[in-house]
């Protein structure tokens, strides 16, 4: 179930990067969505907004915005950034875009219809009804693309390797992005994205064509770059056809063509970046210490997917731990977007990346909420361009809590409501958030639910009066903000 793209997948641990698909297709916001400031006003990275009646991003949210995990050069997350960054050298690196975007950004921008359910305020912090923080890196797609037509210098100026030129032709975004969501090990609300975007001109892509079949042209890079290909098993059994379809304005030889070096551009970026993974998990077992999570084999495979503002599409899979996990969404670039860019003779390919996924992958990193830990004894473990698998300090026994309620009659109760509200009363001390037990009273026909919340401390012992001190604010807090009556 994803956000973004439509395909169905199974199971919880499919999600980091394409989120569930949404139940509520409304972009009304539910009257029970949680108002933390009633000022009219919310401050974020320093601007000030007007708040109004879609406003839903909390503070313990806002408090993210500034915590800049990917300019701290020994954080996982940053290291992993830096590795994409260097197998891209001519490409334009940005990592300094502001959260914040407009609607238009974030979805119109990108052929989002209008009542595409990722929109609905259940699904996205929202600052104001134009206002947001940004879901995804495309976000940034139509901005970055057009800011070299326009000589947009303040734009361009952020690129980060001035040399790759011209920086709005090919290019990489790492950023945080957030939306709301379940609570347990693999989800947070906020997490990070590496968008890749690159484009060719027709003329330019005539003539590869010209002088190699794009049929040929992945074995001939991969000879050509040396690749060792061993790290990883790939496999790909997807055909451009009616259900993935080219676009009419183009042909079905650039699409080969475009498609084949981008499955081989990624290819070859997965693939360095997990051999450098296993060779420092060899190097772990030779020392004798136990590696938790790295492995030495990585099958990826490409499938079929839809996303608004592709066509093909897919999906990138590595399987981990018997799971495929989709790590990455692509596809040649919808031709509304570089039209409205400035830039109509011009074909792209563009994937989003999510890091967290990736980053647990590599640095056997088990709890997505540790990338958040200030303690010493997680940010101290790492160094900047290194893998090397991380070493559980602690694990505290986790502190389960159950609370039941009735739904309310009269407004509709979201669930990720709740999500928010149990991280803005706990912060991380909450592992997971699960619904245990739904009921349906046969006479009234009113429903309650029972969530079981687990408390667990990533870094500290937590004495049961905390704990308990938490719950009661929880309960509270549940009855005066989503209007529901405790049982
Ligand atoms: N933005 C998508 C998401 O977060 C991921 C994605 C899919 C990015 C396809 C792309 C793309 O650039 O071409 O779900």
């Amino acid at each position: 179930m994803l956000l973004l793209s439509v395909r169905k997948t199974t199971g919880l641990a499919t999600r980091l990067l394409l989120r569930p698909a949404v139940i509520h297709r409304t972009a009304a916001l539910s009257t029970s969505c949680i108002r933390h400031n009633d000022s009219g006003k919310i401050e974020v990275l320093g601007s000030t907004y007007t708040t109004d009646k879609w406003t839903n991003a909390t503070s313990a949210i806002l408090s993210k915005t500034g915590r800049d995990l990917l300019h701290q050069p020994s954080h996982p997350l940053a290291i992993l950034k830096e590795m994409i960054f260097a197998e891209f050298p001519t490409f334009a690196h940005y990592d300094s875009l502001s959260p914040v975007v407009n609607t238009y950004q974030n979805f119109d921008s990108l052929g989002f219809a209008k009542d595409h359910p990722g929109r609905a305020a259940s699904d996205t912090y929202y600052i104001n009804a134009d206002t947001l923080l940004r879901t995804h890196t495309s976000a940034h797609q139509l901005e970055l693309l057009a800011a070299g037509k326009q000589s947009n210098a303040e734009i361009l100026a952020q690129a980060k390797n001035a040399q790759a030129a011209p920086a709005n032709e090919r290019f990489l975004v790492a950023a945080d992005v957030y939306r709301r969501d379940e609570i347990d090990a693999s989800h947070y609300p906020v997490f990070h994205q590496m968008e890749g975007v690159c484009t060719f001109s027709r003329a330019e892509i005539r003539e590869h064509l010209r002088r190699e079949a794009a049929a040929s042209a992945t074995a001939a890079t991969t000879e050509a770059l040396n690749l060792d290909l061993s790290a990883a098993q790939l496999l790909d059994t997807t055909q451009i056809g009616d259900t993935n379809p080219v676009q009419p304005e183009h042909t079905a030889e650039e699409v080969a063509f475009v498609a084949a070096h981008m499955k081989r551009t990624m290819n070859s970026m997965v693939v360095h970046i997990l051999s450098k993974a296993s060779a420092a998990a060899a190097a772990i077992t030779d020392s004798t210490q136990v590696s938790s999570g790295a492995a030495t084999q990585f099958p990826v495979r490409w499938i079929d997917a839809f996303f608004p503002f592709t066509s093909p599409s897919w999906e990138m899979e590595v399987l981990f731990r018997g799971d495929w996990l989709e790590i990455c969404g692509c596809g040649v670039m919808k031709q509304a977007i570089l039209d409205d860019a400035g830039m109509p003779d011009r074909i792209g390919w563009a994937f989003g990346f999510g890091l967290e996924r990736l980053a647990m992958l590599l640095f056997g990193v088990p709890d997505i909420r540790l990338f958040w830990s200030t303690d010493p004894r997680f940010v101290g473990q790492f160094s900047p361009g290194q893998i090397n698998a991380f070493r559980a300090f602690s694990r505290h026994p986790p502190c389960p809590k159950d609370v039941s309620f009735w739904l309310p009659a009269d407004t509709e109760f979201h669930e990720n409501d709740l999500m928010d509200l149990v991280r803005e009363t706990a912060g991380d001390l909450v592992e997971g958030v699960k619904l245990i037990d739904l009921f349906t009273h046969p006479k009234t026909s009113k429903t309650s639910r029972c969530y079981r919340i687990n408390y667990c401390s990533m870094d500290r012992n937590v004495k049961h009066e905390e704990i308990n001190a938490i719950q009661d604010k929880v309960r509270d807090r549940i009855v005066s903000q989503l209007g529901v009556t405790l049982r």
